[in-house]
């Protein structure tokens, strides 16, 4: 069965699920084609004239089994064959941020694909374009946020320094560069020019690191690439005095509870190491990661959590406020970020 979000937190109240959901947070973990939901990929196939390998919703939902990173990839690359135009990625972007508002995200840092949209014949810049018309829009709502151009780490490095500099005009709409795709032979090092050419461009840098991935290319991804955050960083535990200077630099983990489950980097949820790293005194953030593939958007990754580690208000708040910290958003709108979870706190006091 593909994941529904509905069904993501079974053990518990309606009232205490709304009340998680209503968390005023920031996304940080995101990748904007891994909310393609099954309806939009025939939808979109069917517009666009793009043939897909599944028969049915049926036989798509079936293949939602994964055993590890690359065989979820597989699969993600697949889908994503079907978005072609600014409406496209218009669209996605929109139906993403009203499912990511309802679920109390305020502010959020979407990674997009590039190159995985390019090599197909897609300019970039439609790309780009079609996610700041959603991004637009959702001001409107209270959503902030802004994109991150994260190079395949499997495909060649010239082709992602091409990309960026296909887009080097117009990093006014970019927030920062971000590493993705399949982690384990594919270290930091290989990116240090790419990521030396972004910091040149004053764009920010982070890197996935550390979810199949050994410990040493969190340290590379820190040293050489200059990231400011680590997207995942679980495998960070391993290595005492990685977790030491983590601890001591503020340095951000944006960690994705139901995406390691689902990728079997932890065997179950309540095996997740969140709690240790938020014991250690990590900076550590919850987020979605790929939201239609892993069972839920972020508000269901904290009711998991919730469920699975009994996880008090206060914890909650924590978190929330770590993804405030840990985001690129203004010192402005930080604080209005603090004050919305100031509330929720209140109104959360105020129904015990
Ligand atoms: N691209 C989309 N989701 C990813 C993940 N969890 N790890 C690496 N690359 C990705
Ligand atoms: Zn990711």
């Amino acid at each position: 069965m593909a994941p529904s979000a509905d069904h993501a937190n079974p053990g518990l109240s309606a009232e205490r699920l709304a009340r998680i959901r209503s968390l005023p947070t920031a996304e940080l973990h995101l990748h904007i084609e891994g909310t393609l939901e099954p309806d939009m990929v025939f939808e979109l196939a069917e517009r666009n004239g793009v043939s897909v390998p599944f028969e049915s919703l049926e036989d798509l939902s079936s293949r939602y089994r994964f055993h590890d990173l690359q065989s979820f990839l597989n699969l993600y690359y697949e889908c994503m064959s079907v978005l072609r135009t600014r409406d496209d990625f218009r669209a996605l972007g929109e139906r993403y941020l009203q499912r990511a508002h309802e679920q109390g995200v305020r502010h959020v840092e979407i990674f997009f694909d590039a190159q995985a949209h390019t090599v197909r014949g897609v300019e970039a810049e439609d790309v780009l374009d079609g996610l700041l018309d959603a991004l637009r829009a959702a001001e409107q709502k209270g959503i902030t946020g802004g994109l991150i151009l994260s190079f395949l780490r499997d495909r060649p490095v010239q082709e992602a320094m091409d990309t960026l500099e296909s887009l080097a005009h117009r990093t006014d709409d970019l927030l920062a560069v971000g590493l993705d795709s399949a982690e384990v032979g594919y270290p930091p090092e290989l990116f240090v020019p790419v990521f030396a050419r972004a910091k040149e461009l004053g764009l920010h840098r982070v890197s996935h690191a550390g979810e199949e991935g050994p410990p040493s290319y969190v340290w590379d991804a820190l040293d050489l690439l200059g990231a400011e955050r680590i997207d995942h960083g679980v495998r960070a535990l391993e290595d005492p005095e990685l977790i030491d200077r983590l601890r001591r630099e503020r340095v951000p983990l944006t960690v994705c509870p139901f995406s390691n489950v689902r990728l079997a980097v932890v065997s179950d949820l309540a095996q997740h190491p969140i709690a240790e790293l938020l014991d250690q005194g990590i900076l550590a953030t919850v987020n979605s990661d790929d939201p239609a593939y892993f069972g839920g958007h972020l508000g269901d990754n904290l009711a998991g959590l919730v469920e699975a580690f009994g996880l008090h208000d206060e914890t909650l708040e924590r978190l929330a406020r770590n993804s405030v910290e840990a985001s690129f958003a203004s010192e402005r709108r930080k604080a209005e970020l603090n004050a919305l979870i100031d509330h929720w706190v209140e109104s959360v006091a105020a129904t015990r």
